[in-house]
C-alpha cells in the first residue's frame, strides 16, 4: 500500500506545532498501524532527523496508552485502540492526518504524545476502596449476584485511553468516569464509600477542565472497550443519590 501522512509535529509542551507531511510506499496492508509508524521511523531516523513520537506499550489493546487522532477520529474510528488497528482498514491512496488527543486536560507533551495524568487523578479522588482488607479472603465468603458482577465487569473493562474524552465536543471525561463510579457501586466492596466517591470523582472531574456531557454519545462509539452510555446516565443516577443523602463537593 502507498499511503500519505499529516503528522502532528511539536517538539515539546511550549514549542508551536505543525503538520509535517511523508509518503508512506510498500506497506503491507497485514501491518498494524503502529508497526507502520515505526517503518516510517526508521527512514526518518536514517534521515537523520528526529522520529515520529508516539506512545505504545503493550501493542495487545489492554494498556490504554497509544491514543492517536486519526482523521479526526481517536484510533482511526474503529472502536479499537490504535495498535489494533491494521492498514488494511484504509484505502490505497489515502491521505491520514494524524493528531495527538486534543482535550484540554491533556496537555501535548510532543509529537502524538500527551500528558493523560488527568484520568489518574479523577481515578486518586475516589476510585478505590479505602478499608483494611487483610489478607485474601475464601472464595465465597463475599457473595455477589451474578447479574451484578456482569455489570460491574462490562464497566471494569474500561482500559483508561482517554479517547471518550478527545471524541467529545465538549472534552467530557464522563464515560471514563461513569465506568470507574459504576463498576464499584455494583459490587458490595463499593458500598461504604459509594456516594463520596461520585462526588470527589466528579468534582475532579470537573476541576480539571473536563467539559460536560451533552449526549453526543462520540465518547461510546470510539471506545475500544464498548462502554455503553448507559455508565453516564449512571453517574447521573449516582450523584441524584448522593445529593439526597446529603453528600455535596463540600462533603466529599
Ligand atoms: S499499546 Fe497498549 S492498548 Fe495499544
Amino acid at each position: 500500500m502507498n499511503l500519505t501522512l499529516n503528522v502532528w509535529r511539536q517538539p515539546n509542551a511550549n514549542a508551536p506545532g505543525r503538520f509535517v507531511t511523508y509518503p508512506v510506499n510498500d506497506i503491507s496492508p497485514d501491518m498494524s498501524f503502529l508497526e507502520m509508524l515505526d517503518i516510517v521511523n526508521e527512514g526518518i531516523v536514517h534521515q537523520g532527523e528526529d522520529p515520529i513520537a508516539f506512545d505504545s506499550d503493550c501493542r495487545e489493546g489492554i494498556c490504554g496508552i497509544c491514543g492517536i487522532v486519526i482523521n479526526g477520529i481517536p484510533h482511526g474510528g474503529k472502536a479499537s485502540t490504535t495498535c489494533q488497528l491494521y492498514m488494511r482498514h484504509f484505502r490505497e491512496g489515502e491521505t491520514l492526518t494524524l493528531e495527538p488527543f486534543r482535550a484540554r486536560p491533556f496537555p501535548v507533551l510532543k509529537d502524538l504524545i500527551v500528558d493523560r495524568t488527568a484520568l489518574d487523578r479523577i481515578m486518586s479522588a475516589g476510585g478505590f476502596i479505602s478499608a483494611s482488607v487483610g489478607s485474601a479472603p475464601d472464595g465465597n465468603d463475599m457473595l455477589v449476584p451474578k447479574n451484578n458482577a456482569e455489570a460491574a465487569m462490562n464497566y471494569a473493562v474500561c482500559i483508561g485511553c482517554g479517547a471518550c474524552a478527545a471524541a467529545c465536543p465538549n472534552g467530557s471525561a464522563m464515560l471514563f468516569t461513569g465506568a470507574k463510579v459504576a463498576h464499584m457501586a455494583e459490587l458490595p466492596q463499593g458500598q461504604p464509600e459509594r456516594y463520596q466517591r461520585v462526588v470527589a470523582m466528579l468534582s475532579e472531574h470537573d476541576e480539571l477542565g473536563f467539559g460536560s456531557c451533552t449526549n453526543h454519545g462520540e465518547c461510546s462509539a470510539v471506545c475500544p472497550a464498548h462502554i455503553p452510555m448507559s455508565a453516564i446516565a449512571r453517574i447521573n443516577r449516582e450523584l441524584t443519590q448522593a445529593a439526597l443523602r446529603g453528600y455535596s463537593s463540600a462533603t466529599a
